[in-house]
């Protein structure tokens, strides 16, 4: 079996934000089947150290950025995690970010520095009779592995994915001394990005490999628009850059066995978890689609485009339940466009058990987001039959089958997507979604094709195999 070592910031089920973490729960199972034995290197938030248990101690530092570390080593639903407990780093009230105002820790650059170090001592020998062959960092938080890497001799492969190119982690050019970077790689062709030092550039640059999460993504990201200020980067890299689209863990994701919810076989066993649903949001019947949607609310997840496009499901019946929570401006216009139309109701907060029972609910699952690199929920909601609206990009583009004339033809189409990304074009989406929930046994076929779907981690799981053992070979 190769070894694997993951350097991730987020891991499900322990600490979440994001699909990020979805992705780094669930991965290593999957690569498990491929030959590859994962350990995932974790920061040891409060809430990480308060759900380990029993751990063993597997390499110490008396001076991590400032303070005593250890590395531990415990299995959590399956997962073999490394925590690096470091309290004066990550023991705090506050979210794993930012304090509880939403605020960046101003010490998140020593914060993931050591994260990455640690990974980089992993990699080089540091823990006692397991050596990675490939390490795979996750994001800018890992970005500066690569660079430790180098400064301690170790060559073994470093793969990069990136999840969402809008984090930079940019820090000022001042810390070069305090996260211990080397000065002669402060430059252009390194991690030096417009006057600081960018962990997000380091990671680009220092990759053997780098993938992201959807093959449409990474060919958007090669373009100024999606590149967010990296694309010329990725550009002089387009060589060794792939997209592997995400899967969900079947098992976390299944309504047939879903403990949250009334499970079903086949679509019909919807309705009375749509029932139930309508009850949890306060909505009364009505007699188009229930939209669900289950996001963070920022600028990416084109929560101002739905509201300015709503009255286009809302005037024909249609209906939608939101939970998500976010920028606390977008939650104010959400709350108050609920108060004003009886057919929309939104809980700001973030709620697991709920978001699996909005995916058995739901009609149709809204995802308009004016990027998005993959995207889990429209794959959830294919899982459970409630039909994807979404907006072209990334995975969004690569995951759902429009409702094109020829598709329905070919009776393969499995929601619908809008394109250009603005209000006008979601509107007309809305109406198209309605026209199809209207013919109930049109309905029906893309409900059947959609629960079809493949949208495990198989697939993926056997590029990312290959991905290492290529580099594997070429490194032995
Ligand atoms: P992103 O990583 O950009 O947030 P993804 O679609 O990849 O977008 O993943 C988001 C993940 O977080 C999904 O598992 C989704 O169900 C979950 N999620 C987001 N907001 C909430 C919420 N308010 N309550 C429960 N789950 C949420
Ligand atoms: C990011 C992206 C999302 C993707 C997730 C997991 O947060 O915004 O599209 O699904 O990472 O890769």
């Amino acid at each position: 079996m190769s070894k694997a070592l993951f350097v991730v910031s987020e891991c499900a089920p322990l600490v979440k934000t994001g699909g990020l973490a979805d992705v780094a729960g669930a991965l290593p199972a999957a690569l498990a089947a491929e030959g590859i034995e994962t350990r995932v290197l974790l920061p040891g938030y409060r809430v990480v150290m308060g759900q380990i248990g029993k751990t063993q101690t597997v390499a110490t530092y008396d001076d991590l950025f400032g303070g005593k570390a250890k590395l531990r080593a415990c299995k959590v639903a399956g997962l073999d995690l490394l925590i690096l407990d470091a309290p004066h780093l990550y023991d705090r009230d506050g979210a794993i970010y930012g304090d509880a105002t939403g605020r960046d820790w101003p010490d998140n650059a020593e914060r993931f520095a050591a994260l990455c170090k640690v990974g980089a001592d992993i990699a080089a020998g540091g823990v006692k009779d397991w050596t990675p062959d490939i390490v795979h960092g996750h994001d800018w938080q890992a970005g500066l592995t690569p660079e430790y890497m180098r400064s301690a001799g170790c060559t073994t492969p470093f793969v990069f994915t990136v999840h969402n190119i809008a984090f930079h982690g940019n820090t000022t050019a001042e810390k070069l001394g305090t996260l211990g970077l080397d000065p002669a790689r402060f430059t252009a062709e390194n991690f030096e990005f417009w006057g600081q030092i960018s962990a997000l550039k380091a990671g680009l640059v220092g990759a053997a490999k780098i993938t992201t999460v959807s093959q449409t993504y990474a060919e958007e990201l090669l373009t100024p628009e999606f590149g967010i200020g990296m694309d010329g980067v990725l550009r002089a890299r387009q060589s060794d850059l792939s997209g592997i689209v995400n899967g969900i863990d079947l098992d976390i994701w299944n309504p047939a066995t879903d403990p949250n919810i009334k499970t079903y076989k086949t679509a019909t066993g919807k309705a009375a978890n749509k029932k139930a649903l309508r009850k949890t949001f306060g909505l009364g019947t009505a007699d188009g689609p229930l939209c669900v949607l289950v996001s963070r609310l920022t600028e990416q997840k084109g929560i101002d485009l739905l509201l300015e496009a709503l009255p286009a499901l809302l005037d024909r019946g249609g209906q939608l339940a939101l939970l998500g929570s976010g920028d606390p401006k977008l939650e104010v216009a959400l709350l108050e466009a609920a108060d004003a139309h009886a057919n929309l109701s939104v809980k700001i907060g973030y709620d697991e058990a709920l978001s699996h029972r909005m995916m058995a609910g739901g009609d149709a699952i809204l995802v308009p987001s004016r990027f998005e690199p993959c995207g889990l929920t429209q794959l959830y909601g294919l899982r459970y039959g409630t039909l994807p609206l979404v907006a072209l990009t990334g995975g969004l583009a690569d995951t759902v089958i429009n409702a094109s004339p020829a598709a329905l033809a070919r009776g393969v189409a499995t929601g619908v997507q809008f394109f250009p990304i603005n209000a006008h074009a979601l509107a007309n989406a809305f109406a198209r979604l309605c026209g199809l929930y209207a013919d109930k046994p049109l309905w029906k076929s893309m409900q059947r094709n959609a629960m079809k779907q493949p949208v495990g981690w198989e697939t993926s799981a056997t590029a990312y195999a290959h991905l290492y053992q290529d580099l594997i070979g070429a490194h032995s």
